[in-house]
């Protein structure tokens, strides 16, 4: 029988009795547990086979929860909170004493958001705790963005999947923390640099694990494929310079007539910039099962969703 289900009460009377369930977002599938049940949170290092060192977000239903979590709210988060709850942002900021060290990897702060979907929600609302939840993959393996992909890695594993539908956003929140008066972007996603900006003013980016130590996580090779990937700006001569292989083409919203090529999809034909972000794991997750030798993307505009998916690809690229 699949573990895939939309019985919200059922996902309810297992996270109450400390198990994990898998849970849709807009942005990808989580795996979530209560934050204050060790076995719960052990349990989703373990099946995610995730270091301790890297902490997790917590997931509340509501702004008025922020107080149980937090210790303190800068007036820059209480500004993006109000503009982007619920949503693809989360926020790191100093957390409560309640919070468990397991849940924090022992920092000081918390990394804490409202996700965007009515099924999780719901079922936040109908839970007396907050939910921990990564990415419901396997640590550095390409994030899932359906419940099948879910089911795909962790069938033996866990004991439901609430399914939410395929998420619309498709890639992780954008995580910003404070530093004093400033805000700092740890981690580019699905909320883009220009929106922040629009609202709190200009804020930095340290997205890379070498000058962001603050944000374990962000390591380099991570939403990987387990085919060898290169990012690019010259599509013609990645293939040239990889005659006889059988290549899988990533593009942003062009067609290439190159015969060499053995699959190839754009990811918005009409050239927009969330349409290619909501599909560009699902296609990742496709590419990855069709046997290729080799998967060439295109780098994408360096701008709002552009930024985001560079940042994917880059990581995927790295040392394959
Ligand atoms: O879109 C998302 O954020 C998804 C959905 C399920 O909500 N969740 C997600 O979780 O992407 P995960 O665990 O895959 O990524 C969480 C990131 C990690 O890179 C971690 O290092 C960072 O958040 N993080 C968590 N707590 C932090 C903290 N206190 N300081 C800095 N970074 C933190
Ligand atoms: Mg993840």
């Amino acid at each position: 029988m699949s573990i895939i289900s939309t019985n919200i009460n059922k996902a309810v009377s297992l996270l109450l009795a400390e198990e994990i369930v898998a849970i849709p977002t807009e942005t990808v599938y989580g795996l979530a547990g209560n934050i204050f049940s060790e076995k719960a949170i052990k349990a989703i290092f373990e099946t995610k086979q995730r270091p301790f060192f890297n902490p997790l977000i917590v997931h509340i239903s509501s702004v008025n929860q922020l107080p149980e979590i937090v210790s303190y709210i800068p007036e820059k988060a209480k500004l993006l909170a109000e503009t982007f709850w619920p949503g693809p942002l989360t926020m790191v900021l100093p957390k409560k004493e309640t919070i468990p060290d397991l849940i924090t990897a022992g920092k000081n702060t918390v990394a804490v958001r409202i996700p965007n979907h009515p099924v999780t929600l719901e079922l936040l609302s109908k839970l007396p705790f907050p939910l921990a939840a990564p990415s419901a993959n396997p640590f550095t393996t390409i994030s899932p963005t359906t419940a099948q992909h879910v089911e795909t890695y962790f069938k033996n594993n866990i004991k439901m999947i609430l399914d939410g539908g395929p998420c619309k956003q498709g890639i992780e929140s954008t995580i910003v923390g404070f530093e004093g008066d400033k805000a700092v972007v740890y981690r580019l996603g699905s909320t883009s640099v220009e929106a922040i900006e629009k609202v709190i003013g200009k804020v930095s980016i340290k997205n890379k694990k070498e000058i962001a130590p603050d944000a374990p996580g962000m390591l380099e090779r991570h939403y990987a494929p387990q085919t060898k990937t290169i990012l690019t700006d010259n599509i013609i001569e990645a293939v040239k310079n990889n005659r006889g292989k059988r290549i899988g083409l990533i593009s942003f919203s062009k067609h290439f007539e190159i015969r060499e090529i053995t699959f190839q999809i754009a990811l918005s034909p009409s050239g927009n910039l969330e349409e290619a972000a909501s599909n560009l794991y699902k296609i990742m997750h496709e590419l990855d099962q069709m046997n290729l030798d080799l998967i060439i993307a295109e780098q994408f505009p360096d701008y709002g969703m552009g930024k985001s998916i560079n940042d994917r690809l880059t990581r995927a690229a790295k040392n394959n």
